[in-house]
């Protein structure tokens, strides 16, 4: 499936979620749907914690140590933000659900791992990018209604957005007098090889990264 309609439909989702009867009677907020939104957060969170920590293992290579530290501090402020979430179901007299069958249904960002230290990072900007939308629905879906619910989510919105932050650094870092650089784009996971890319020095095929061919290519 097309990687944007995909994103569109998780986002089309998440947005369903919410508005599905939301405005009840008496204008109260439905427990059972508050929670049910908390718990689509929960397993967002739960997603970034196992994604991230995956990018913190398996990020190699000689440009990784900073990625590496980002992906650790991520994993561990995402695990912080699933706890406060997982409180506030249980204040809310719910059950933070933590069954890792359907995890990733309920989880608004997709668990996609990456095959390249630049691809981990493209990752983890689109499901960074997910949360904020998703969290932007779930403060006014609570409002005024549930001034508690929404504090969280904006203390967390507010956290996701250094998050991307700081991956749209790593990912568009440049130097002021040379061109753009991809300072990542050669890093690999141990395990991937260069089975089925272009012999050094060829021209890369189109989407696959190889600067140093590109260079190499280029007349002085
Ligand atoms: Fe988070
Ligand atoms: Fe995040």
């Amino acid at each position: 499936m097309n990687h944007v309609r995909k994103v569109q439909e998780i986002r089309e989702r998440a947005r369903q979620r919410i508005t599905d009867g939301a405005v009840t009677d008496d204008y109260g907020l439905d427990r059972e749907q508050a929670i049910a939104v908390l718990n689509e957060a929960l397993a967002t969170e739960i997603v970034c914690v196992l994604r991230y920590r995956f990018h913190y293992y398996m990020a190699t290579g000689i440009h990784s140590q900073s990625a590496k530290e980002e992906f650790l501090e991520h994993a561990q402020e995402e695990q912080e933000h699933a706890d406060w979430i997982a409180e506030r179901i249980k204040q809310l007299g719910g059950k933070p659900e933590m069954n890792p069958a359907g995890l990733t249904d309920r989880s608004h960002s997709e668990y996609k791992e990456g095959t390249s230290l630049l691809d981990m990072l493209k990752e983890d900007l689109i499901a960074e990018r997910i949360a904020i939308e998703s969290y932007r629905e779930m403060v006014r879906f609570f409002g005024d209604r549930d001034p508690t619910s929404r504090r969280l989510m904006e203390r967390i919105l507010a956290v996701e957005e250094e998050h991307a932050d700081d991956i749209a650094d790593l990912l568009f870092s440049q130097s002021e007098d040379e061109e753009p650089r991809k300072l990542y784009a050669k890093d690999e996971v141990p395990e991937t090889s260069r089975a089925g890319k272009p012999a050094r020095g060829s021209t890369p095929a189109p989407g696959v990264a190889d600067d140093g061919a590109a260079r190499a290519a280029k007349p002085s």
